[in-house]
């Protein structure tokens, strides 16, 4: 394995190394703003296929294709109305998944047989230049093993898939730490079928409303929206306290801005942001319920976050991670 797990950040070389293994139709894990990807090439069928092996993850959960541009979208959708154009023109490069008509040269096997296609154009110096250098399209799911947490630093990727994947391209932490927000053009209005890394504000201030996929019912059949998803391995609540566990259980806790007190009744604390900043405790996420998993607890208590913002993505996944997320749907 490639693997440039040491290398210090931003290495030309390593990632022209890691553009050869893509073109040669191999696996290599990069990072993104978001989380690190799992990547081939797009084009390559067989390489796409052993994505899903990597990751034993069900074939019937499409990918998304990362380009280097704009430009690059006409190698995989066959059109974007006026409020794609909008969207992409404002995000990207950014944390923004668009869902559009798809090109027929794309592999069935990214999209899982559907008729269209999610892609978007990360905002990485790391990625944008992998995918300059290898001259494709990259179909790259989150670099994690089927139903775990995404991984936003390199030595999670190496954890779960190292000896599985030809390459490794490390880059440091992730700084939005949660997946890009997707968004289906495909329907009118358009429909959010994941939040993430831009606020479903700002695309509604853009284009109007946007339809927001439950998280239950029929719409959870949808590819991709299977309910518990991200999960630690500890039993993670977010409706229980301290009190509603045994007395001697190990608990931990996982909130933003922690007071004195909880971090005195608990026996792991991780802040998401002392400031009750979104944005950091976005980018703390994935890493926090990781080190707390980590803790040999019997139990994790997870608090939500304000809705909105960044806060409706963080809540997302927690809810996903979480036994009991979906006992309550507050909106
Ligand atoms: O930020 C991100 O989006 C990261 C980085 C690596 O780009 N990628 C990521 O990929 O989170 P993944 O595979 O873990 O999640 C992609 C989600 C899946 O839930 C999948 O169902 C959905 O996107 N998706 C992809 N193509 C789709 C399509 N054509 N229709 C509906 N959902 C789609
Ligand atoms: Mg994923």
């Amino acid at each position: 394995m490639t693997s440039k797990y040491n290398a210090e950040a931003f290495d030309y070389d390593t990632i022209s190394e890691a553009a050869e293994l893509i073109k040669k139709g191999q696996l290599v894990a990069f990072p993104t703003e978001t989380v690190y990807g799992l990547g081939a090439n797009a084009f390559d069928s067989n390489a796409v296929a052993r994505i899903f092996e990597a990751k034993g993850r069900p074939t019937f959960d499409p990918l998304i294709v990362h380009i280097a541009d704009v430009d690059s979208l006409w190698l995989v959708a066959k059109e974007a109305n006026e409020k794609a154009r909008k969207c992409m023109e404002k995000f990207w490069p950014g944390p923004f998944t668009a869902i559009l008509p798809k090109k027929e040269t794309i592999s069935d096997l990214v999209t899982s047989g559907l008729d269209t296609v999610g892609v978007r154009v990360p905002d990485h110096r790391t990625a944008q230049k992998l995918l300059l250098e290898a001259g494709t399209p990259v179909a790259a799911p989150s670099a994690n093993l089927f139903s775990h947490t995404s991984p936003t630093e390199a030595w999670v990727v190496r954890e779960m898939l190292g000896d599985r994947i030809e390459g490794i391209v490390d880059d440091g932490p992730c700084q939005v730490g949660v997946e890009s927000t997707i968004v289906s053009f495909c329907e009118e209005p358009p429909v959010l079928y994941r939040a993430g890394g831009i606020p479903v504000e700002e695309i509604e201030a853009l284009i109007g409303p946007i339809r927001i996929a439950g998280a239950t019912g029929e719409e959870k059949k949808a590819p991709g929206r299977t309910l518990r998803h991200y999960a630690p391995r500890t039993p993670m609540y977010l409706y229980k306290k301290r009190e509603d566990l045994p007395e001697n259980a190990r608990v931990g806790l996982l909130k933003m801005a922690v007071t004195e007190e909880e971090s005195g009744s608990f026996d792991e604390v991780k802040d998401l942001s002392e400031s009750g900043n979104l944005r950091e405790a976005a980018m703390n996420l994935y890493s926090s319920m990781r080190a707390l998993d980590g803790k040999e607890l019997d139990y994790i208590i997870a608090e939500q976050v304000l809705n909105e913002d960044l806060g409706r993505a963080i809540n997302d996944r927690l809810r996903r991670a979480a036994e009991d997320g979906f006992l309550r749907i507050d909106e």
